[in-house]
């Protein structure tokens, strides 16, 4: 089973792609983790660059998206709400087909953030059908550096909860897959 983990911060030392890089880290097997980081590259959505015109790097994201079983989607909150570039991502996936029926749950790196979890959930139950409100994990990572953002979710305390969350979503995706 193949996940596409998408970080909604474009920040080097993001600590919610450091979550999914740690997520990938110590994912069970059968279960690769792909990190998407790389919002920066998509130009702005505009309805005018769809279809035959649709970007290089949309294309190459739409690949990714089709090729998973499930998104996982980590993101800061900025300014209450979902950052511009997770947002203008979406923006590019939801009039096509590879989003509509596709697997997706949240992961979160901070305590705080919840204004934009409201958004981003509220987007993409919009998006895809099978949008996981349940399965959440959060983590209070704000600040942490990658190497201690993944001692933390590789110790005792977190490992079970982290190991649990990914296979609690793999199997949704396998339900999802086979309906
Ligand atoms: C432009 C900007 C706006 C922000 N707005 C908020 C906000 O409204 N509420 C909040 O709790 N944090 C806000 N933050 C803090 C980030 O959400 C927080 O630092 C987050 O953990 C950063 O995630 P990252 O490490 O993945 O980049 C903001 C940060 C920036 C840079």
């Amino acid at each position: 089973m193949q996940l596409l983990a998408i970080s909604g911060s474009a920040r080097a030392a993001s600590t919610n792609t450091a979550l999914l890089r740690a997520l990938q880290h110590i994912a069970p097997a059968g279960l690769a983790i792909e990190v998407f980081h790389d919002l920066a590259a998509l130009p702005v959505f505009s309805p005018d660059l769809e279809g035959a015109l649709t970007p290089a790097p949309v294309l190459a994201l739409v690949q990714q998206v089709q090729a998973a079983d499930g998104l996982l989607i980590s993101s800061p909150e900025y300014v209450r709400a979902l950052p511009g570039g997770l947002k203008n991502a979406i923006d590019w996936l939801v009039s096509r087909e590879e989003i509509i029926q596709k697997p997706v749950a949240l992961v979160h790196a901070s305590h705080r953030g919840d204004d934009m979890l409201a958004d981003l959930r509220r987007v993409l139950s919009t998006v895809t059908a099978q949008f996981n409100s349940d399965l959440f994990l959060r983590l209070p990572l704000m600040k942490e550096s990658a190497a201690s953002v993944l001692q933390i979710v590789s110790g005792a305390e977190v490992y079970p909860e982290a190991q649990q969350f990914l296979q609690d979503f793999a199997t949704f995706c396998g339900c999802a897959r086979t309906a």
